[in-house]
């Protein structure tokens, strides 16, 4: 039977402006980097995806290379979306991006155009999509100029394959010098992607204020840690977490009786809030304005519709911000 979205789903969500953009975003956005690939179940993918669209999440963010294998998230998303979404592709954000190792050879990883463009052209086919609305350089190459990977996300633009430039894991300079370069070059960076949660506290050393300053928005991605913020862990590793699974990229050994401990504070704290911890995690973030939306990863709708109630209270006293500082030092 033919999947027909939920029609009260534009009333559920809070749409936030991409900084000095057209566009808005769902407060909570999917991203498909773990269970999405071909070692996943797809009847979970599909269930995923239509729980997300229901509940008024636009935006779907993908990389050339989310699996595993690499491009067998794209690949997957593209099926369900032809099959089952095609009628609503202009209601949805669809992202991908370009900068880790995608295939051997001096050409398949970084930000050379070459790279970049083949990469897009790939993520294309793969979906089966004429263009993406975000196309992203995944982190900065140490060695290309910069201009090079900007004029390629700006070529991106102008061909049509792509309707925005963002960037992501650019530290603040390089942030301040690459939106200077797109905005010569008539393409506006529209938004930065930092890793970014209550247990990893770069972006608020310049970075946030950069993307003010410039008008840009701001995705947090992993917000939940990888699922450390959340009540999972406190007793141990659940079989096929994260942290269990070879392919996952949170590690066993990251999962310290020191972090369980501050962990554990928080979550009594999230209880006093009325909240699960993961709610009250995605809250601490969405109380910063210039937060456009948090990038949350799900395997299970369960998860999904646990982390959207963070929508209900995102106001926090200076009392309880405190809180969480001082539970963050134990
Ligand atoms: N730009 C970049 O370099 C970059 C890097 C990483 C990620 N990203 C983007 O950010 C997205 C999100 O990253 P992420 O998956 O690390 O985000 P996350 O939201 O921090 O972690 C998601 C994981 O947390 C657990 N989880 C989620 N909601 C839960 C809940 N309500 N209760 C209990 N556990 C819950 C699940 O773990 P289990 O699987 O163990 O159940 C889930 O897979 C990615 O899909 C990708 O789009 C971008």
């Amino acid at each position: 039977m033919n999947y027909l979205p939920s029609t009260e789903r534009y009333e559920q969500m809070k749409y936030r402006r991409c900084g000095l953009s057209g566009i808005k975003l769902p407060a909570v956005s999917l991203g498909l980097w773990h269970n999405f690939g071909h070692v996943d179940n797809k009847d979970e993918i599909r269930e995923i995806l239509f729980a997300a669209f229901d509940a008024g999440i636009t935006h779907f963010d993908l990389a050339n290379n989310y699996g595993p294998p690499p491009g067998s998230a794209e690949e997957n998303f593209g099926k369900i979306l032809n099959a089952d979404f095609v009628s609503y592709r202009d209601e949805m954000i669809i992202s991908t991006k370009a900068g880790y190792l995608m295939w051997p050879g001096p050409y398949g990883d970084f930000g050379s155009r070459k790279y970049m463009i083949s990469s897009l052209d790939q993520s294309l086919r793969r979906m089966g999509i004429d263009y993406v609305d975000i196309f992203y350089h995944h982190r900065p190459d140490p060695e290309t100029p910069l201009e090079e990977s900007m004029m390629a996300l700006d070529h991106a633009v102008r061909s049509g394959k792509a309707l925005y430039a963002g960037i992501s894991n650019y530290p603040p300079e390089r942030t301040r010098e690459a939106a200077a370069i797109l905005k010569s070059l008539g393409t506006p960076c529209l938004i930065h992607q930092p890793k970014y949660s209550m247990l990893v506290r770069d972006p608020e050393d310049g970075l946030l204020s950069v993307l003010e300053e410039e008008g840009i928005g701001c995705i947090p991605f992993s917000p939940l840690a990888q699922g450390l913020l959340t009540e999972k862990y406190l007793q141990g590793i659940p079989e096929g977490s994260r942290a269990d699974k070879s392919h996952g990229f949170l590690k066993k050994h990251q999962i310290t009786p020191e972090l369980i401990k501050r962990i554990s504070g928080l979550n009594e704290m999230a209880k006093e809030r009325g909240q699960s911890l993961a709610q009250m995690s995605l809250s601490w973030l969405l109380k910063d304005s210039r937060v456009t939306s948090v990038l949350i990863g799900a395997s299970s709708v369960n998860q999904l519709h646990d982390s959207l109630g963070s929508l209900e209270n995102i106001e926090f006293s200076r009392e309880e911000l405190d809180k969480i500082e001082n539970l963050l030092k134990i």
